[in-house]
């Protein structure tokens, strides 16, 4: 029988292989593996996971194919113009993972702020002395400006946290400067990149990686923030300048930086492992059983539909 699904590995959750079931035949083979490569002639949907390029020469080599999902919200890795051409559906899962994202980069905000890592580490190697006036200092929250960019639902969920904590919320968006972005408890300034960098105390980045965004954060925007703010990036690699970052960390000028995301992920600029006042992670957002059940679900609903 011919692969009618082709994914790399299983989902959390019963969805694929439900899907799996309710379409025959399914195919689980590493990505870019010969049995990968060679199922594409039969595929009908293919399953992308967010680490898995997939390029105009793999539509080409599946002409049978109907639909192409990725368990991810992002599509930054997919042919989405070829896509189009060809009338493939592209599925994706926007919505379930909005909690559960904005729930990291807040993570890594108070992560960075308050010195989490170094405080687990010092305690962790044996070494603590115990409490000492000045140890471990960090940076408080209340009152200052968090500069949300994108205000898509992960912003916005964003910024309902960092509201909570006292911040004050201000939006870049493509939308231009001027008026508000309405938030849920409140409404917050909708500002022009330039303006919104001189005021903010903490960047996070919630926009998606397109050809508007690659860079956006480049040297130049990085040197408009004051001295000593503190970036998040929840969003993806290639939106922030992460060398310039890297050189601005190292001169003092920034206070701190938590990423979940790089640019060439899994490879990391080998610079990040000795830089100071970071947190790293690798790529978590939506990493919650909940969550990522949620994914699997909508994208096989998707595909499914797709199927008929
Ligand atoms: C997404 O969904 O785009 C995240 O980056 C991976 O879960």
């Amino acid at each position: 029988m011919s692969v009618r699904i082709l994914a790399t590995s299983p989902l959390v959750g019963s969805a694929l292989a439900d899907l799996g079931a309710r379409f025959p035949r399914l195919l689980l083979a590493p990505f870019r593996s010969a049995e990968w490569n060679a199922a594409l002639a039969e595929t009908e949907v293919l399953v992308a996971l967010v680490s898995e390029p997939i390029t105009q020469a793999d539509l080409d080599a599946a002409p049978n194919l109907k639909a192409l999902g990725t368990y991810s919200v992002g599509v930054n890795h997919l042919p989405l113009k070829a896509c189009e051409a060809r009338g493939i559906t592209v599925v994706n899962t926007p919505g379930v993972l909005t909690e559960a994202t904005a729930d990291l980069a807040l993570a890594l905000l108070l992560a960075v702020t308050r010195r989490v890592a170094e405080g687990e580490a010092l305690v962790r190697s044996g070494a603590w002395q115990g409490w000492a006036p000045d140890q471990l200092l960090g940076s408080g929250l209340a009152g200052k400006t968090c500069g949300i960019l994108g205000s898509g639902p992960i912003g916005l969920a964003f910024a309902r946290r960092t509201w909570a904590l006292g911040m004050v919320p201000a939006f870049w968006d493509r939308n231009g400067q001027g008026g508000h972005v309405d938030f849920g408890p409140g409404r917050a300034r909708r500002m022009d990149l330039s303006d919104l960098l001189a005021r903010s105390a903490v960047i996070s980045l919630h926009c998606p990686l397109t050809e508007q965004t690659r860079g956006l954060l480049d040297r130049a925007a990085l040197e408009q923030l004051p001295e000593g703010a503190v970036i998040i990036n929840t969003a993806r690699g290639g939106i922030l300048d992460e060398s310039a970052t890297i050189d601005l960390l190292e001169s003092g000028r920034l206070g701190g930086v938590g990423l979940d995301v790089y640019d060439g992920e899994p490879r990391i600029d080998p610079r990040w492992l000795q830089t100071p006042r970071t947190v790293l992670l690798p790529h978590l957002g939506s990493a919650t059983v909940e969550t990522r059940a949620a994914m699997a679900s909508l994208l096989c609903e998707g595909l499914a539909a797709a199927l008929g």
